[in-house]
């Protein structure tokens, strides 16, 4: 017995972290931690963990640290994979209506492909189908962007990335950088990609498996489109036909980035497939942004 007020308040754990923290003023470090640890405590609420349930999950995420390094970060395949990536690059890139939603870039982008021109060939092994791709960089209101840069990666008819496969794949395959012309036209040959699977053999793959989810990633061009004016564009084009396209392992695909890699007749003797796409990028200048927007009208091509 302490001998104070029946009836006095004993601050839970919680209350008497928040009262510490809060104690030592606002910020905004103070506030996440706040949030971070009071759903910590809700779970432990619903969850009722035993102490061995909490000790395999500190050793989880101890093995994810260990996990990561220099070539492989597997804490951003687990915000990744649980949709947390994803959710962030929403709310700081958002996209009105009628553009080219905004998606990761993925761990295989590289910044130092070389300048090809109009009509290059991305292929620099000729393994694949080859694959024709032309596209067209297009403001709000449909009119041709000229002169913007646009970098193309992707992985080859194998689901491997150069970067992936550097004693395999001649540096730079399938990657550039190109401009588009006087009427937003972009067009290159390469091959067709086929999707792959995310790294299954550590902490987060095995997670994943045990609750009978794949890694998979449904096959895709990544584009990256930079343009004066406009806010920098980061997307994937996927394959509508990829048999994992209603998993993809880093919600990437949206109805806006499905396309058609139409297979062509064999005795044209040119590309195997062609791909048709139309990228929407959004003003820098927030205020016309609100106003193309306003101005969009539903169903227009893009
Ligand atoms: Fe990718």
């Amino acid at each position: 017995m302490d001998g104070g007020s029946p009836d006095k308040h004993v601050p839970t754990v919680l209350e008497d972290l928040v009262l510490r923290v809060g104690s030592q003023g606002q910020s905004r470090l103070a506030t996440a931690f706040v949030a971070i640890v009071g759903r910590a405590h809700d779970l432990v609420a619903e969850l009722q963990p035993s102490t061995d349930e909490l000790k395999g999950v500190i050793d989880f995420l101890t093995d994810v640290g260990h996990t990561a390094d220099a070539r492989r970060q597997e804490w951003v395949l687990l915000a990744d994979v649980i949709g947390v990536s994803t959710r962030v690059e929403d709310i700081n890139c958002p996209r009105p209506e009628g553009a080219t939603p905004n998606t990761l870039p993925g761990p295989f982008y590289r910044a130092d492909v070389p300048d090809l021109p109009q009509r290059a060939n991305l292929s620099r092994d000729g393994l694949g189908d080859p694959l024709e791709v032309r596209l067209r960089i297009k403001d709000l209101d449909g009119h041709p962007i000229q002169q913007a840069q646009v970098e193309v990666w992707h992985a080859n008819a194998l689901g491997r990335y150069e970067n992936q496969d550097p004693d395999l794949q001649p540096e730079f395959n399938l990657r550039g950088r190109l401009r588009s012309d006087a009427e937003g036209r972009v067009q290159f040959q390469t091959v067709k990609p086929r999707g792959y699977a995310l790294p299954e053999d550590g902490p987060v793959g095995r997670l994943l498996t045990a609750l009978g989810l794949r890694l998979e990633r449904p096959a895709h061009l990544h584009f990256r489109v930079t343009a004066a004016g406009f806010q920098t564009l980061t997307t994937h084009i996927f394959d509508r036909h990829d048999p994992a396209i209603d998993r993809d392992a880093l919600f990437g695909v949206r109805p806006e980035l499905l396309a058609d890699f139409r297979a062509l007749p064999a005795a044209t003797g040119g590309p195997a497939y062609e791909l048709d796409l139309c990228l929407v990028l959004v003003p820098a200048n927030p205020d016309s942004v609100a106003r193309s927007a306003q101005s969009h009208l539903p169903g227009k091509e893009h």
